[in-house]
């Protein structure tokens, strides 16, 4: 189950920046056959970052590849570098984990409604950087993680899957932010799957689910 070189396999495309549990999670669901769909390529924009080290530990080709001169964006070249990375690796579907980076343009014409985000906050609420401290910051009682489409927007996209997190008296950060990627962890390599099996419908700004 799970075998990269799989052409009958749903193929995923991932891109991260950091340490890659969520990708953990995704390659284990397709290792163990609760995904049915294959990592073909994990691709970073950061240098020996975590994922890296696990794509390699999973047996899953990985690349690096530098982002070029923006801070918060792949510039032109980076952007046609990643696009033939993940044609070349015949991903069906493009899985961001911890990207760092906004894609746009060229790139979501390339994979059009191909590509989905986890973000850890209940989106609308909370969007771009560290969203559970937002979520302490604000005060809210209940957050969580999101599975969306990704558009033109920032964390803007259709929802296709939320799991609320509560937020405790004596939450810091990092324990708020392990608590959600608990959830994350659940919700992506189940939402993922759906998507492979062809059970999401794309209603306007909402997504349905078919077939259950
Ligand atoms: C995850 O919590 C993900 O939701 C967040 O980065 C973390 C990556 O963790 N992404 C964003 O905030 C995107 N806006 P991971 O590398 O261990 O999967």
């Amino acid at each position: 189950m799970g075998d990269p070189n799989s052409t009958s396999l749903f193929r995923l495309g991932v891109l991260g920046s950091g340490e890659g549990s969520n990708f953990g999670a995704i390659v284990g669901a397709c290792q163990n056959g609760t995904l049915p769909a294959t990592v073909a390529v994990v691709l970073s924009d950061v240098e020996e970052a975590a994922i890296s080290q696990r794509a390699h530990e999973a047996g899953v080709a990985c690349s690096h590849i530098a982002p070029g001169k923006f801070r918060t964006k792949l510039d032109e070249a980076a952007e046609a570098a990643y696009i033939k990375a993940l044609n070349d690796a015949k991903v069906d579907l493009v899985v961001l984990a911890g990207f760092m980076r906004i894609l746009k343009g060229e790139f979501l014409r390339a994979f059009e409604g191909r590509v989905v985000n986890v973000h850890p906050s209940l989106l609308p609420a909370f969007p771009g950087l560290e969203a559970w401290k937002q979520a302490l910051d604000h005060g809210v009682k209940v957050t969580g993680a999101t599975v969306h489409f990704v558009d033109q927007g920032v964390d803007n996209g259709a929802i296709i899957a939320q799991e609320t997190v509560p937020v405790l008296d004596d939450d810091t950060p990092e324990v708020l932010h392990e608590r959600i990627q608990g959830a994350e962890h659940r919700i992506y390599p189940e939402t993922i799957g759906a998507i492979a099996r062809g059970e999401i419908a794309l209603r306007g700004r909402r997504t349905v689910r078919t077939g259950r």
